[in-house]
């Protein structure tokens, strides 16, 4: 049985006041959350520390939004996941469709971070999706086949169990748009198999795999309800904490 994962991608929101306070709202919260959800909350870098420690005593873990491969070095702006390990960070995101289309992050450099962090015992949660352009021209699979399969180059099959993969159209992303529950389970299906192919069917079946892609309230009994979907990323829902606290318990 997989369990339902469900994070908070704060992206570039939230200074430490903010992040504490979206916390401390958090927390209280936590008291009424399924048992059953395992619950990620990923601040911006400069709030982890403060938000990690409000979050003693919680079941609620965290997770950063990105970093980079090397463990240290001349890398100016750049984090590395020793560091997040200093300060006691779980998850990682990598290749968000974001961090791909504005920073320049490439399939290579999405396989080299997600070896580090399985290296530095960080779980990434790694990111795969298509434009609407793709999905347009009908070669999203083959698109999200690529991501998957460049990702997944030379890692190995234990480390690979520990990997999430969330799904997030780009199209979907902060539109307001969703993928129908229909699409994303196909998707999430898709991509268990494209797992299969790589590895095996056995780790296929145990991979968590979230959707992502304006998850909200009124959606995401619908979305999560889907026998492929284990979970979701949730961006804009996320920085309301009685909202995001209702998609933790959307089975209850
Ligand atoms: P959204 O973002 O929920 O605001 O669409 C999701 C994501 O980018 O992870």
């Amino acid at each position: 049985m997989r369990k339902i994962l469900v994070a908070g991608n704060w992206k570039m929101n939230n200074d430490v006041e903010a992040s504490l306070k979206l916390t401390e709202n958090l927390k209280e919260l936590s008291k009424e959350f399924d048992q059953n959800v395992d619950v990620i909350i990923c601040p911006p870098f400069v709030s982890l520390y403060s938000v990690k420690q409000a979050l003693n005593g919680t079941s609620i873990k965290i997770g950063a939004q990105n970093m980079h491969f090397e463990d240290r070095g001349a890398y100016t702006g750049e984090i590395s996941p020793l560091m997040l390990k200093e300060l006691g960070v779980e998850y990682v995101i990598i290749g968000h469709s974001e961090r791909r289309q504005y920073f320049n992050e490439t399939d290579e450099t999405v396989n080299k971070k997600l070896k580090s962090a399985l290296k530095y015992g960080l779980k990434p949660i790694l990111c795969v999706g298509e434009t609407l352009e793709q999905r347009e021209s009908g070669i999203e699979k083959q698109t999200v086949k690529n991501q998957i399969v460049k990702a997944f180059e030379d890692i190995d099959l234990s480390d690979a169990e520990k990997m999430v993969v969330a799904y997030e159209p780009i199209w979907a992303i902060g539109t307001g748009k969703t993928a129908t529950s229909q699409q994303a389970n196909d998707m999430a299906a898709f991509i268990r198999l494209a797992i299969a192919d790589t590895y095996d069917r056995e780790l296929s079946e145990k991979i968590t795999i979230l959707y992502g892609g304006s998850v909200k309230l009124d959606n995401a009994n619908e979305i999560l309800s889907q026998s492929d979907i284990d979970g979701a990323l949730v961006g804009g829902a996320s920085l309301k904490a009685v909202e995001f606290s209702e998609i933790i318990n959307y089975s209850k």
